[in-house]
């Protein structure tokens, strides 16, 4: 073996992460995953103490609800323990489309797409929609899981000032010139401090500056707006802004992130764009000689049949 052989097979590549949790601990600040023993309520045991719970998405205690859970497990005998493959190539359930249609009509959209959590419904939507040609311009405190949505999209990205309309708009006029699509961002309630963003007025500069208007509503949906169905129901939003949208994941505990939106929205993602399709395109070659053999497995098997 060489001299250079010997030293690769000598280094470890990951020691790097066991220092760098070695530094992390050291200064206190390792994460550390709290382990919940039993139902999510708001007391609860997490590691072996009992807690008052205030870190939990369970908002309405769906997911211990009585229905809920029946549902659950009737859904389980009929259909099993998964969908068996992702959406995108044979897991989409007709009970999926009745869940996406019913959370339409609640949401009095056209149409929703459900995905797996609040973090891949931003990150599926926003690099769907946008593309490096095109800008975002987002609250300073929006949800982290906006922020990567935003960067994944790798459009330019622009920061206004926390519930700041007039900053937003100083922005809006900075980038009047601007070439490519707009997309001004906002959580329709903060998540850190509960807060609410000033919906009416960003939809209004949305409208007057021609932008797309987007709003995670995950802690709004099934709390806030007409019948529970968010804060972009709320007089001087709906209506007021030609293309919004929003997801919602909270209330129901993570079950469902649904993108609630025009129905050609949902047409666009389910079509290739972005993370929900994730590269699905086959080489017309592959494609080819993937259906040969299956023709040939056909034969064969009809032949023994
Ligand atoms: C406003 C907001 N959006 C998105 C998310 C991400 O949702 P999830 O935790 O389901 O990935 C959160 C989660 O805390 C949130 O508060």
């Amino acid at each position: 073996m060489s001299d250079v052989a010997a030293q690769t097979t000598k280094q470890n590549p990951l020691q790097y992460i066991t220092d760098q949790l070695k530094e992390l601990r050291a200064g206190g600040v390792a994460p550390r995953l709290r382990v919940l023993e039993g139902e999510q309520k708001p007391v609860c045991i997490f590691d072996g103490r009992e807690v008052i719970n205030l870190a939990s998405n369970n908002y309405l205690g769906l997911t211990t609800h009585k229905a809920l859970r029946k549902a659950a497990l009737d859904a389980v005998k009929r259909y099993g323990a998964g969908a068996g493959a992702v959406r995108t190539i044979a897991g989409t359930m007709k009970i999926h489309m009745e869940l996406e249609e019913q959370i339409a009509a609640f949401k009095n959209v056209e149409a929703c797409v459900v995905f797996q959590s609040g973090f891949t419904a931003n990150a599926g939507t926003v690099s769907a929609v946008l593309g490096k040609e095109d800008l975002i311009i987002s609250d300073e405190l929006n949800h982290a899981s906006i922020i990567d949505g935003a960067r994944l999209s790798r459009a330019t990205i622009k920061v206004f000032k926390h519930k700041d309309g007039k900053d937003c708009e100083r922005i809006l006029q900075e980038h009047a010139g601007f070439p490519g699509k707009k997309l001004i961002i906002t959580d329709g309630v903060f998540s850190m401090d509960g807060d609410i963003a000033p919906l009416p007025e960003l939809c209004d500069l949305a409208e007057k500056y021609n932008c797309i208007m987007m709003v995670d509503d995950a802690h709004a949906s099934g709390v806030l707006g007409r019948g529970g169905a968010g804060r972009s129901t709320i007089s001087g939003v709906t209506g007021a802004c030609t293309s919004r949208w929003e997801r919602s994941a909270k209330p129901s505990a993570r079950w469902v992130a649904t993108f609630a939106a025009r129905a050609i929205w949902s047409i666009f993602f389910t079509c290739g764009r972005g993370p929900f399709f994730f590269r699905l395109r086959i080489r017309r070659r592959r494609r080819r000689l993937a259906r040969r053999r299956l023709r040939c497995w056909i034969r064969r098997k009809a032949k023994s049949w």
